[in-house]
């Protein structure tokens, strides 16, 4: 398990994405949420997924073949300020075709910064997962950049708003890509998934 990792190909069409013949998960979130750095903490390898300071660095979908048997995917996050009005609907085309037709994803992680009170724009991506029938599990990120018990704190803010509308809740992560929090438990749900 993730003892093998290797980029295969990057594409803006879900059509020219590798054969959907293995199992698939995605990463997804705001932009320098840490997608690409969680794929390399979950690979154990540090240049696999191309990471930056600066928002907007992945702007592809990203294939990454794990131990020979199935996909990890990197993809470029949303709500980058900078990106031109043009540019953010040509995202929204890609991403929503590749979340609502590719066939093998079995979910779908949303990304969400471990520091912030809960954002709308994260809110609603994941109500557009819900009323797309896209599964998906929440992953926080930075969690070493405060206390444990701050980043718990978010959790529960962010679980009492979706209680609002939801009527079960996804399965929550609580990760670091600098300590490797989570790893461990992100992967056996990854395992588990694989395996059934
Ligand atoms: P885009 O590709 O632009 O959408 O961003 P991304 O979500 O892939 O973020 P990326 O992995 O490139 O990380 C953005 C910045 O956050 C980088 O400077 C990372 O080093 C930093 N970062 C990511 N994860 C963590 C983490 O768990 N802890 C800390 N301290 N920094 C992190
Ligand atoms: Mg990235």
């Amino acid at each position: 398990m993730f003892d093998q990792a290797q980029f295969v190909i990057s594409n803006t069409d879900y059509q020219k994405c590798p054969k959907a013949d293995r199992y698939e998960f995605a990463f997804i979130g705001r932009s320098n949420v840490g997608k690409s750095s969680l794929i390399n903490m979950m690979t154990g390898k540090k240049g696999l997924a191309k990471t930056s300071g600066k928002p907007g660095k992945t702007q592809l979908i990203n294939h990454f073949l794990i131990d020979e048997s199935w996909y990890l995917v990197d993809l470029p996050g949303y709500g980058y300020a900078k990106t031109s009005k043009k540019n953010r609907s040509a995202w929204e085309l890609m991403i929503q075709d590749y979340l609502i037709n590719r066939a093998n994803l079995q979910i779908v992680f949303v990304l969400i910064d471990s520091r912030l009170d809960p954002q709308r724009i994260d809110l609603e991506f994941i109500q557009w997962l819900g009323e797309n029938e896209i599964p998906f599990a929440l992953v926080f990120t930075k969690a070493d950049k405060q206390s444990i018990n701050k980043g718990q704190q978010s959790i529960a803010k962010f679980k009492k708003v979706l209680k609002k509308t939801w009527e079960e809740l996804p399965m929550i992560f609580l990760t670091s890509s600098e300590t490797g929090l989570g790893k461990a438990q992100l992967t056996e749900y990854i395992q588990h998934i694989l395996e059934s």
